[in-house]
This record gives C-alpha cells, structure tokens and sequence, in this order.
C-alpha cells in the first residue's frame, strides 16, 4: 500500500481537460528534476539519497544513538529551519502525545534549541539540563548560522560546566559540512563526534541524511524503516512522470492548476495533533522552495477540529484564494471506543459504540463537502496508517513533489536567497564586523 491521491474535488473547480493542458509542463520539470538539468542542479543528493543510503551510515547512526539513550535522559536537538523541522515532525508524528509524561524508558525525552532567540526559552532550557543528563545533537549546515550558533554556546558551556570539557565532549555530536563552517572548525577542535551533511542536500531536503536521522533515532524510532519507505516512493516518483502513476507529479500538477485560478494560498489540513510539526516541516519546504520572484503559493496549515473553531469560518467564507491539501490517515495506531450511558444527559448516545476516529473521519468528510461547497478545491493525500515507513513515503513524497511543482511555476525550488535579507539588518544592528 503507498500513498493515494484523490484530486476529484480540486478538478471540479477546473475546466475540463485542465490537467491535459499543464501535463506536458509538469512532465518537462519532471525531465528536469529526474535528469538533473535545472536550476539548482548541484542540490540534488536527496532525490536518489534514500535507495542510496548506506547501511553502514545506519548502523553507526543506530549504535550512536544506542549510547546515547544509555547516558541522557535529554537529548536537545540545536538547528533551524531545515536542521531541525524534519526530525521533529517525524519524531513529534511517531511517538506518544505526551512524550514529557509518558516517557520512554528506553529514549531520553527529545527538546530543541537555536530554532528561535528567546531568552525565556532557552532560559527555561538551560533551567532543565540543571535537573536531567544531557546530550546535544548541533546541527548546521552552513555551520554560521546565528540562532543555533548562539544557543550551542550557551549550551556548550552549562554542560562543560556540568560535565567538565572532556565530558561535555562525549555528550556533543555535531552534523554540519564536510569542510567549511565555523562548526566544523570547533568539532574538530575540540573532538566532537560528527556526521557530514552532504553538499549537494540543501537544508529543508535533509531529513533522510545524518540531520535527521540521528536525532530521530535517539527518539526509539526505526530510522531504517523511515529510509526503506522513503526508497519505495522514491522508485514510484522517478520511474515515470504519469499522473496515473505517479502521486507526485499529480499534486504537482493540481496545486500548479489552482494557483493559476487565483487560488494563492495551500492550506495543509491534518486531523491529527501530532502531525502539526510535519506541517510546519511542509510549510518550510514549499515556502523556502517557491516562494520567489513574485510568485508562489502561500503554505498555511491547520489542524482540524481545533482549528474549524478558529480558522474553519475563515475558510468556510473568507476570501476566496484558498485551496485546501488534507493529509489523511486511513487508521489509526490506537483506538478508542465511545462508551453508552444510561442517562444520556449529554444527548450523546447516537455515538455509543462508534469509534472516535469514526468520528473524527465523519468530521473530516462533512468538513471537505462543506468547504467545497464554500468554493475551497480539496486535494486529500492519504497514507494507509503512521508508521515510519508510510512517513518515510510521506516525506519524499512531499520533496519530489515540491521540486517538480517549483520547476512547473518556474523558480529554483532548490535555493533561499531572500533568507539573507534579515539577517544583513541583524547583523548591522548588531554590529556585526563587516556589516
Ligand atoms: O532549507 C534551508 O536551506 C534553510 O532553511 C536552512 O536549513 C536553515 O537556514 C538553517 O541553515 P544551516 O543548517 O546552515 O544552519
């Protein structure tokens, strides 16, 4: 079983025969991305990186984070952007709701820094690695990075503090560059452990590399199978570019088809709490990718029902620019059954018996007929179940698909240049040497 794809309730929105129309335009960046001959070509590495990976990278990585588990009780996981969404939307989509209460015995409880320059946050941080065993995962690509750079430091210190520099340093692994970057530079310094990020992977495309495979098997979870799934979608997404066969190409196409109607803004729906960081992982992804040179559909995301109380009367009749992309779970890993009861004060038993999840895809159902009805098209990507190896479908999936989907709108879905304009004003603000 893989990922399905029902664009029935976008093509309604259509005219007829509109998928022919752009087909030979989403096959040519296709051709582009499968054959390397694009803009961006020299960021490439992850499109055959999941067939490629080599089992000897695993099983470092695995017996890596084994020892780990056995010293820390915290892992903190230093990165932004792309060094740091993809593993905790994995690791956020495969593990219990509650991972600070219900803890694993055999993972460390997994915390992140350096994605943002709060001083409360990493305050607060700092705070918790007083009170728990530690280790620490940096991870920089460019390895000058200011956020993460900044909170390694303060981290570095309290646990040099704590553990002394020799036993700061067993506790520190690093992933950056094979040969530039201040972070190369200190790991080999001080004799970090570390793992390359391989040069032709661009950050937000890094999640099957070290970036995010060690933190995500730190958490107990099946970096092999996350791989193995990714290579499955990998052989389907670039054996052919037919809709028919092909999920990517199809979502591609489609959301291309919108945008040219005017619909500028993709909303990721997911029903699911757990799925809100892959969301953002997503939003990331098609944000930094196609959003230039004027163009670009906006990536938003919601997480249904919760926030059909906030956001569902804004879809239901706002501004009418929006598309919707519903993420859906056929069944779920557990099950909860509504129970009866005999005084049925609360009217609910029509419900007894049913399945919670019943009911939370009746919600999903009469949530899409009534935005289509609303003039919101609806793309629904489904995955039989969540485990790691439909995640690791997921998440190629969705790279494949961005790649092709930038090329068809025409832009470099492979660089980041309007990411520099903040931090030029940062810098200089800060006072930065040479700004
Ligand atoms: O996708 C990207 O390239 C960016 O989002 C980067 O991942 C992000 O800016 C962090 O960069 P670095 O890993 O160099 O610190």
């Amino acid at each position: 079983m893989h990922i399905t794809i029902d664009i029935s309730h976008a093509l309604s929105f259509l005219h007829e025969g509109a998928l022919e129309t752009i087909r030979p335009r989403v096959e040519a960046a296709w051709e582009t991305l499968v054959s390397g001959s694009g803009a961006g070509n020299d960021f490439l590495g992850w499109v055959k990186l999941p067939s490629q990976t080599d089992p000897a990278l695993i099983a470092r990585i695995r017996e890596h984070a084994y020892r780990i588990q056995q010293i820390a009780e915290v892992f903190i996981v230093i990165g932004i952007g792309g060094s740091y969404l993809g593993s905790r939307a994995v690791i956020e989509a495969l593990s219990s709701s509650f991972p600070e209460m219900i803890r694993s015995p055999e993972s460390p409880v997994i915390l992140f820094a350096g994605e943002n320059l709060s001083a409360e946050y990493h305050a607060d941080l700092l705070n918790v690695m007083d009170q728990y065993s530690c280790a620490v995962a940096v991870i920089s690509k460019s390895g000058t990075t200011t956020e993460p750079a900044v909170a390694f430091r303060l981290i570095k210190q309290k646990l040099e503090n704590k553990y002394g520099k020799e036993g700061a340093c067993e506790r520190i692994i690093a992933i950056t560059d094979a040969s530039r970057g201040a972070l190369k530079t200190i790991a080999d310094k001080e004799g970090y452990a570390s793992y390359i990020i391989p040069d032709n992977v661009g950050g937000r495309y890094s999640v099957l590399t070290p970036v995010g495979l060690l933190p995500i098997a730190v958490a107990g979870l099946d970096i092999g199978m996350l791989v193995e799934g990714a290579a499955e979608m990998e052989k389907i997404a670039c054996s052919a570019p037919a809709f028919s066969s092909n999920p990517a190409t199809l979502y591609a196409a489609i959301r291309n088809l919108l945008y040219e109607q005017g619909k500028t803004t993709e909303i990721m729906v997911t029903y699911q709490p757990h799925l809100v960081m892959l969301t953002e992982w997503w939003k990331q992804l098609y944000g930094e990718s196609e959003g230039k040179e004027g163009k670009g559909i906006f990536p938003a995301g919601v997480t249904f029902t919760s926030d059909l109380h906030s956001m569902g009367q804004f879809i239901q009749e706002g501004n009418r620019n929006l598309f919707e992309s519903v993420l859906s779970v056929n069944r779920p890993n557990q099950e909860l059954m509504i129970p009866n009861d005999p005084d049925n004060t609360d009217g609910l038993n029509y419900l007894a018996g049913k399945s919670l999840s019943d009911v939370n895809h009746k919600a999903e159902e009469g949530t899409r007929m009534a935005h289509v009805e609303g003039g919101v098209p609806n793309i629904c990507i489904a995955i039989p179940s969540l485990n790691a190896s439909y995640l690791g479908q997921l998440l190629y999936f969705y790279e494949f698909a961005c790649g092709v989907s930038g090329y068809t709108l025409g832009v470099n879905p492979f660089d980041q240049p309007g990411v520099e304009a903040y931090k030029r004003n940062m810098f200089r603000l800060l006072g930065k040497p040479g700004f």
